[in-house]
């Protein structure tokens, strides 16, 4: 206990992350960095750029909910203030995320508007079946929904945002850096804490493993929403611009179409699940292909 209470501690927090990796930031990237340029001068674009950066807010709203949810079910200090601190890194994640659509041309009494238009109900759905189990105050659900499926899920859409954006758009790069920094340190307090209360409470193991195959539904209909929905790489063909070469899980995204990158993004988060779930001891539950 005396490791996992340091590696998850404030002052653990704050020497990594704000004093760390985020240090000289300006929400979450260098001060001098903007979005690029097309994204600003192509109207087809930047709209795309703004659908995908709201579902990165609602995602992130919801782990704002739910991290801050989970403090007062947390049965023990230590998880109390690891949730603290990623209670801050949430409302930061939401934040920079909100930030970007304000950078996209999004006017701030338009801010919610935006996202309710945009947001896709899947995800919404998603969020829902997670915040019913915080608001019941079930500690051990509840960190399952959130450092292990939500959090996995964002994990793996960010890599996967990140090798596009990176040589493109570093200001966004940048951005998606630090938030997978924070959320590699969520998803391991998610490993870490929960083994052992899976092992003290085997008769939540049905009801968990019913929430993550709901949940996994939910984000594979989103994926299957947002690939379908993006114009960005049509209107780059259009306007004779060449797409960038971006490595992710041994695949050039640059060369792949949509449903091809939706199947590859799809198939990494559901592999992370399996491992990530029977590490502590939950049987990964397929979900219907929606
Ligand atoms: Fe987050
Ligand atoms: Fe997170």
């Amino acid at each position: 206990m005396a490791d996992f209470l340091s590696a998850y501690s404030i002052q653990h927090w704050l020497e990594s992350c704000p004093q760390g990796y985020l240090e000289d930031t300006v929400y979450g990237h260098g001060a001098s960095e903007a979005e690029a340029p097309l994204l600003l001068e192509n109207d087809v674009i930047r709209q795309d750029a703004i659908r995908t950066t709201v579902q990165l807010v609602v995602g992130e709203r919801c782990a704002l909910a739910a991290s801050a949810g989970l403090i007062n079910a947390a049965p023990d200090p230590g998880s109390k203030c690891f949730l603290a601190t990623q209670t801050l890194d949430e409302a930061r994640h939401v934040e920079v995320f909100t930030q970007r659509l304000f950078d996209l041309g999004v006017k701030k009494g338009e801010l919610e508007d935006v996202i309710k238009q945009y947001a896709n109900p899947h995800l919404v759905k998603f969020a829902e079946v997670l915040l019913e189990k915080v608001d019941k105050k079930d500690f051990v659900s509840g960190v399952v929904g959130q450092n292990i499926v939500l959090e996995g899920m964002a994990f793996s859409v960010f890599e996967m945002m990140h090798a596009i954006n990176k040589e493109v758009n570093p200001k966004f790069g940048h951005t998606l850096a630090g938030t997978i920094a924070d959320e590699r340190r969520h998803v391991g307090f998610g490993e870490n804490r929960i083994g052992s209360l899976i092992k003290q409470y085997p008769n939540k193991k049905a009801e968990i493993e019913r929430m993550q195959k709901e949940m996994s539904y939910h984000m594979l209909a989103t994926f299957a929403d947002a690939f379908r929905d993006t114009e960005a790489i049509d209107e780059l063909e259009r306007i004779g611009q060449a797409r960038a070469h971006a490595e992710y899980q041994g695949a050039d995204l640059g060369k792949l179409d949509p449903a091809q990158m939706e199947h590859l993004l799809a198939d990494t988060v559901l592999k992370e699940f399996k491992v990530r779930l029977g590490r502590i001891g939950l049987d990964y539950q397929t979900p219907a292909r929606p």
